[in-house]
C-alpha cells in the first residue's frame, strides 16, 4: 500500500467525527486533498467549511462545499487538518505546504482538532522535518542570524510567497526536545508572523492511516 493510498485512509476516517449542521476547519496539503473529496460526499450534511489556505479554497469550492471567511469566526468545533511531523505529545511541526499561519489560527479557535496522518509522520523528537517559518521579507538577515544561534541551518524557501504575502524560512538541523519553550522563542522574534511549531495547541485526535486500517490515538 503506498503512501497516498494511507493519507486517502485516514482522511475518510475523519468524516466519523463530523457532525451534521457545522461548520468544518480544513487545513492544506496531500493529506487534505483526499479529506476535501471525502467532505464533499456529504456536503449536504454540513453547513460549509473554513479555509487554511488559498489553495483549499478552491479545492473546496470546486466540490461544491461553501467557504465561510475565517475573520468572522472566533470558534469552531472541528479542525481537520494534517501534519509534517507529530510526536507521542500530539506536537507537531506543520506548514511544509506553506498555510502555517491560518493553520495556526484555526487550529486555537477549534475545539477538537483532528490529525489526519500515514504512518511516516509519527515521530519521537521533532525536528528532522526542516522547520517552517513564515517572517514578514525586512526580517531576513536578523532572522537567519537568529536562526543559527540555536544550531539551525535556515534556508530561504525559493519562489515562494505565502497568502499573506510573506516568505518561509525553512530551519534544518533541529533537534526539538522542548517543543513549547522553542515555539515562544521564535515566535517572540520581531519579524516572525508564524512558527510552524503547534506545541502549546497540540492536536486532540491523531487519525494515523495503516495498511490495516486505522489507528486511533486520543489525548
Ligand atoms: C500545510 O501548510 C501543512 O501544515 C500541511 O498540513 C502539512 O505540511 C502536511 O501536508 P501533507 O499532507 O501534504 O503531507
Amino acid at each position: 500500500m503506498n503512501l497516498n493510498e494511507l493519507k486517502k485512509k485516514a482522511a475518510w476516517a475523519a468524516l466519523d467525527y463530523i457532525h451534521p449542521g457545522t461548520i468544518i476547519g480544513v487545513g492544506t496539503g496531500t493529506t487534505i486533498f483526499y479529506f476535501i473529496e471525502a467532505l464533499s460526499t456529504i456536503k449536504n450534511l454540513i453547513y460549509g467549511a473554513v479555509s487554511s489556505s488559498n489553495s483549499s479554497t478552491v479545492l473546496l469550492k470546486k466540490k461544491g462545499i461553501e467557504v465561510f471567511n475565517l475573520k468572522n469566526f472566533s470558534s469552531l468545533n472541528i479542525y481537520v487538518d494534517s501534519a509534517d511531523e507529530i510526536n507521542s505529545r500530539m506536537q507537531m511541526i506543520k506548514g511544509g505546504g506553506g498555510a502555517l499561519t491560518r493553520e495556526k489560527i484555526i487550529a486555537k479557535i477549534a475545539k477538537k482538532f483532528i490529525c489526519i496522518i500515514d504512518k511516516t509522520k509519527k515521530v519521537d523528537v521533532l525536528g528532522k522535518f526542516p522547520l517552517p517559518v513564515e517572517i514578514i521579507p525586512m526580517a531576513f538577515s536578523y532572522f537567519l542570524q537568529e536562526m543559527v544561534k540555536i544550531g539551525g541551518i535556515p534556508k530561504y524557501r525559493k519562489n515562494f510567497i505565502t497568502d499573506n504575502g510573506n516568505i518561509i524560512i525553512d530551519v534544518y538541523n533541529l533537534s526539538i526536545k522542548d517543543p513549547i519553550s522553542m515555539e515562544k522563542k521564535i515566535n517572540s522574534l520581531p519579524g516572525v508572523v508564524t512558527v510552524g511549531l503547534f506545541a502549546s495547541r497540540s492536536a486532540d485526535i491523531i487519525l494515523i492511516g495503516k495498511k490495516n486500517g486505522i489507528q486511533t490515538i486520543k489525548k
